[in-house]
């Protein structure tokens, strides 16, 4: 998508859709100069059709020539906060592809560069649709221009252009059926990312064996489809100002192994991949937006089947790390991935780490899906994650950490088991992951409820929503 700056005012403004942001309490100002071109009809239309400009409200007209515009949307931006605008610009972009209008005006009043960033990201959220698989009758074109009528400087849309495109990528990786996107495709969708600073290693199973990662080699052995480690590296030009590690759970589809899933909730798992597709989306992102930051994306990617060579209830697997892990339980794999990736993360010359990861049901019971559970012991980090969501806005919920759970987790045979009580379960999961990081300051991310919608939210389409990329892409920049 084409993002340019107007100036113009918005009647001339040549576009198939003109999108107008109108706050409750401004109504008759926000739509003055469009009331003298409709003769004075709006107000008594908008009036008919209950249009009050709340969040939410979206009213969509032909303009019979009255401005430049052949179809006019108004999208309420309720009380015309960072809220009400990024919704109302999701709105803008969401009714543009059903309607699809490919160069879109989009007027939402004076915004400063933060929410103008915040509403490009936005109408790109909306605007996206998954159809590759769809009858070409059953598709609408993307929107090609936007014309953000206002005078943000190029910066703005270019790290907004960043921003969206890894979201975009993170999203199309989730809905991509498991037979399209399986360990070897993902890490070649990574290895198609390299360059402008960024390196990418990808290792095979032998080599994984090799190195000692018995989480993923255990998970991978069930499947004709053989683990991949992805090591993507983002190195700035000068001496970096910090330097992250971002890990991501890469289950590019979770059949739950021997303790198998019922068909219902196997359905969507190739959603499970969505931590690695938020890693790899952000990392896109990072290589555009070029920060003076030192950026590692760290993917274990396996798919967890069954087969005569798949891991079984009671083995005991010996980690990356040298812990030994018990299994009582083959469908909690993804902290067996994460925790070979941990270890390995934890080695490198790094400040933070921060894993991403669809980990647990608990975590979905507990915040539904629309709040990411964050777990760490830092509150700097905590901070610094939840300032990004903000200014993002995404929603990321703090959930404790409490050493006296770790009981649960105690092993018969091996230094941990990989499940704890029901109870819990959402914790016991980030407890375990806590056993596999030795040095820098770390937070798990459970995206399990946001990253994959069954029904869309608001102006977000059903499917994978490329949750924490505008957050993580905002916390490793500020
Ligand atoms: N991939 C699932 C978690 C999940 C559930 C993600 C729903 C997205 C939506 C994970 O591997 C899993 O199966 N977890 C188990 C853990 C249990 C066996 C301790 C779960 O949540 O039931
Ligand atoms: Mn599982
Ligand atoms: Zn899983």
């Amino acid at each position: 998508m084409n993002i340019r700056s107007s100036t113009q005012t918005s009647l001339t403004l040549s576009c198939d859709l003109l999108a107008v942001g109108v706050p409750e309490d401004g109504l008759d100002a926000a739509l003055a100069s469009l009331e003298d071109a409709f003769g004075g009809t709006l107000a008594t239309t908008l009036g008919n059709d209950e249009f009050t400009g709340k969040s939410g409200q979206a009213a969509s007209y032909p303009t019979f020539g009255r401005i430049d515009a052949p179809r006019l949307l108004l999208v309420g931006t309720g009380k015309g906060d960072a809220l009400g605008i990024q919704a109302a610009a999701g709105q803008a972009g969401s009714h543009a592809r059903k309607s699809g209008a490919e160069t879109v005006g989009l007027a939402l009043g004076a915004l400063d560069s933060v929410q103008t960033q915040r509403a490009v990201e936005a109408f790109a959220v909306g605007n996206y649709r998954f159809d590759k698989y769809k009858a070409e009758t059953d598709r609408k074109p993307r929107t090609a221009e936007l014309v953000f009528v206002g005078d943000a400087d190029a910066g703005v849309y270019s790290r907004a252009t960043a921003v969206a495109q890894g979201q975009e990528l993170a999203r199309n990786l989730v809905n991509e059926p498991a037979a399209a996107i399986y360990p070897e495709t993902l890490a070649e969708v990574a290895r198609g990312l390299a360059g402008g600073g960024l390196t990418v290693e990808v290792w095979d199973h032998e080599k994984i064996e090799a190195e000692g990662m018995g989480g993923i080699t255990a998970v991978g052995q069930g499947s004709d489809q053989k683990p991949r480690f992805i090591h993507m590296h983002y190195k700035p030009e000068g001496t970096p100002r910090k330097k992250i590690a971002l890990v991501g759970k890469g289950v590019t589809f979770d059949a739950g192994g021997y303790s198998l899933k019922p068909s219902a909730s196997m359905q969507t798992m190739r959603c499970d991949m969505a931590g690695s597709a938020a890693v790899i989306g952000t990392m896109r992102a990072i290589r555009d937006l070029s920060p003076d930051v030192e950026v590692h994306g760290i993917v274990g990617a396996v798919e967890n089947l069954i087969s005569g060579g798949a891991y079984k209830l009671g083995d005991v697997l010996s980690m990356h790390n040298g812990k030994t892990v018990e299994i009582h339980n083959t469908d909690a794999e993804g902290r067996l991935v994460l925790a070979d990736c941990l270890s390995y993360a934890s080695k490198l010359d790094v400040d933070a780490i921060v894993d991403l990861a669809t980990l647990t049901g608990a975590c979905v019971v507990a915040l539904g899906d629309h709040y990411v559970g964050m777990f760490t012991k830092d509150d700097d980090l905590a901070g610094a994650l939840s300032g990004g969501a903000t200014s993002a806005g995404e929603q990321i919920w703090r959930m404790p950490l409490p050493d006296a759970y770790k009981e649960l987790l105690k092993a018969d045979w091996g230094t941990i088991k990989n499940v704890g009580s029901r109870a819990g379960g959402a914790i016991t999961a980030a407890l375990f992951l806590s056993e596999f990081v030795d040095g820098p300051t770390w937070a798990h991310l459970d995206i399990a409820g946001p990253a994959f919608l069954e029904k869309g939210h608001k102006h977000i389409a059903s499917g994978g929503t490329g949750t924490m990329v505008p957050t993580l892409s905002r916390w490793i920049t500020s």
